[in-house]
């Protein structure tokens, strides 16, 4: 006997079936216009340990350019295979997603897929389904009947449902790459089990670049890792098309154009591994393209920073586009965290910058099919120096009448650390439309200034200047600086929920590697020579032409740079032990 089943809507209704059978269907009822999306599920074929089924949803909401829904299983059923979308399984939870011939769904558009799957006891239909994480068969809000539905803060968390912080209560992955070059050095072993972010910094990184480790293979090694705990696989998705558009050190393989390229060469691919059911139980932390979309705001138009190269970057739409699609695939993975970079306090921390850097960023989750349920929150300082918190100074601070934010070193802006920043900066976020419950991340792996120069108090009251030079951690010459900075030290150590509104503090990029080459040096990667790098650079408008204060004889950037590497051990804050 051929079983039919059809989900048509949340409300459950006996009819008889076409045998005379009573089969339990579910059918329409009030709200079905209301309904952002609605799903047909119906077993064809059953043999009592497995079944085939067809599945049809219907998209009422916005267009979209790609899709995954979603149902978790009250049974044991266990999808086997399928035809038409991707299907993965993470416990009962269960995604489809679309194949790139039936990506896009318009509004009232529909796609339809099948699968087989086994199961033994009951073959009950599933009660809710989810569109983009959006709830289907129902008025498009909370269901208080999805043990997962993302937007019901009073339901448990289901095996896919993604966790306000995905730190809390997790261990994070240990790069054998990077914990191998750190402990090889001396004094390394002291840091070589920390966390570090995994950069797939070209399409051949995806795979293994020059025989390293490919994604799969760290995504294998956080399984071993993970055990039966927790545990956060950190993430860099750094391939933009034109990237590094205001500096030349980490110029990537793709041109300003290649925008194609960076969707099915890069983007894609990283979905379809991510996407694999075997790592459903990692919590895949992707930080989303560093320094891209501020270069848009700062290093454009009539600026005295701006640059051919950005103005480019920002008339032809692909970095927006490329963040975009990169939030709206990668947003699709159920157990993926996406993370957008948002630059540091001493680059965005000003009145000019501020608010415009946030606009973009809001655009870039609007485009190519991206929207805010995408963006799990934001990280600063990557790769940066800035210090976390100026403790011998605040920005309300004034000497003699005049306000720290006059000091050479503030110069206006409106924040002297990153701490402060970050959570500023998460405030402006959440009112242009960005979801009340993200977080921020911190970069601290370059940021932690101690050794013997570090201030022990506030600097003197005799000029502003004074008072600020004195007191801060800070020891760069100028904040524009950025290049592998000499008396910089490791930051705090990686940690969850460090402080209101941040979700942990993260090496993302790795301590030891380099920022960039202190001269050139000829490479099959895109990098070119940026002078900021070299230390007898006396600097351009972008660090107030001050000298570049980086350490000599580096290698191109992300290659293992012994010498930074002891520079950050010995000026370590908090020291090491
Ligand atoms: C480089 C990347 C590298 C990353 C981590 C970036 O500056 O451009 O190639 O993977 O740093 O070291």
């Amino acid at each position: 006997m051929t079983r039919t089943r059809t989900a048509m809507l949340a409300a459950l209704t006996l009819v008889a079936g076409a045998s005379g059978t009573a089969l339990a269907a579910q059918t329409a009822s009030a709200g079905a216009a209301a309904a952002a999306c609605t799903v047909d599920y119906e077993v064809q074929n059953d043999w009592g340990s497995g079944f085939t089924a067809a599945v049809t949803v219907t998209n009422n909401g916005a267009a979209t350019s790609g899709w995954s829904l979603g149902w978790t299983y009250a049974g044991s059923q266990k999808v086997t295979s399928s035809w038409n979308a991707k299907v993965s399984q993470s416990g009962a939870a269960v995604t489809a997603a679309n194949e790139s011939h039936n990506a896009t769904l318009s509004t009232g558009g529909s796609a339809s897929f099948g699968f087989q799957a086994t199961y033994s006891g009951g073959n009950a239909i599933p009660a809710t389904f989810t569109l983009n994480g959006v709830t289907c068969n129902a008025d498009g809000g909370t269901d208080p009947t999805d043990p997962t539905d993302p937007t019901d803060p009073t339901d448990p968390t289901g095996p896919s449902a993604r966790v306000d912080n995905p730190y809390d209560g997790a261990q994070v992955y240990v790069n054998p790459e990077w914990s191998a070059n750190a402990a090889a050095e001396s004094g390394g072993d002291r840091v070589a089990d920390e966390p570090t972010g995994v950069w797939l910094d070209r399409t051949a990184a995806i795979e293994g670049a020059n025989g390293g480790m490919g994604l799969r293979d760290h995504l294998d090694a956080a399984l071993e890792q993970k055990g039966s705990g927790e545990l956060v696989v950190q993430l860099v998705i750094y391939n933009l098309p034109g990237r590094d558009c205001s500096a030349l050190a980490s110029n990537g393989e793709l041109g300003p154009t290649e925008i194609d390229r960076y969707k099915t060469e890069y983007i894609d691919p990283i979905k379809e591994i991510l996407g694999d059911s075997k790592y459903a139980s990692l919590r895949i932390v992707t930080t989303v393209e560093i320094d891209s979309l501020p270069n848009l705001v700062t290093n454009t138009g009539s600026r005295p920073t701006a640059v051919p190269e950005c103005d480019t970057m920002k008339a032809n739409g692909n970095y927006v586009k490329g963040v975009g699609y990169a939030l709206a695939q990668l947003g699709d993975v159920p157990n993926v965290y996406n993370y957008i970079d948002a630059g540091h306090h001493g680059w965005i921390g000003w009145d000019d910058n501020f608010g415009a850097s946030a606009d973009i960023i809001r655009e870039a989750a609007s485009a190519e099919g991206a929207t805010v349920a995408d963006v799990h929150g934001f990280i600063t300082n990557t790769a940066n120096y800035s210090a976390l918190e100026e403790e011998n100074f605040s920005i309300d601070d004034s000497v003699n009448g005049t306000s720290v934010r006059q000091s050479k070193w503030v110069d206006w802006n409106r924040y002297v650390d990153e701490l402060s920043f970050a959570q500023a900066f998460r405030n402006e976020l959440v009112s242009k439309g960005f979801e009340s419950g993200i977080g921020m991340l911190i970069d601290t792996s370059r940021n932690g200034w101690g050794g013997s120069a570090r201030p022990t108090g506030p600097g003197p009251q005799t000029s502003v200047d004074a008072y600020v030079d004195g007191g801060r951690y800070d020891l760069r010459i100028h904040p524009g600086n950025w290049c592998n900075q000499s008396g910089a030290g490791l930051g705090e150590r990686p940690q969850a929920s460090p402080a209101a509104g941040i979700d942990a503090y993260v090496w993302m990029k790795p301590p030891g590697e380099s920022d960039g080459a202190s001269e050139l040096i000829d490479n099959d990667e895109g990098k070119g020579f940026d002078r900021m790098c070299d230390p007898t650079y006396e600097g351009n408008v972008r660090n107030g032409n001050n000298p570049s204060n980086a350490l000599p004889n580096a290698p191109i950037s992300g290659k293992w740079f012994s010498a930074q590497f002891q520079e950050l051990l010995k000026n370590a804050y908090p020291p090491l032990s």
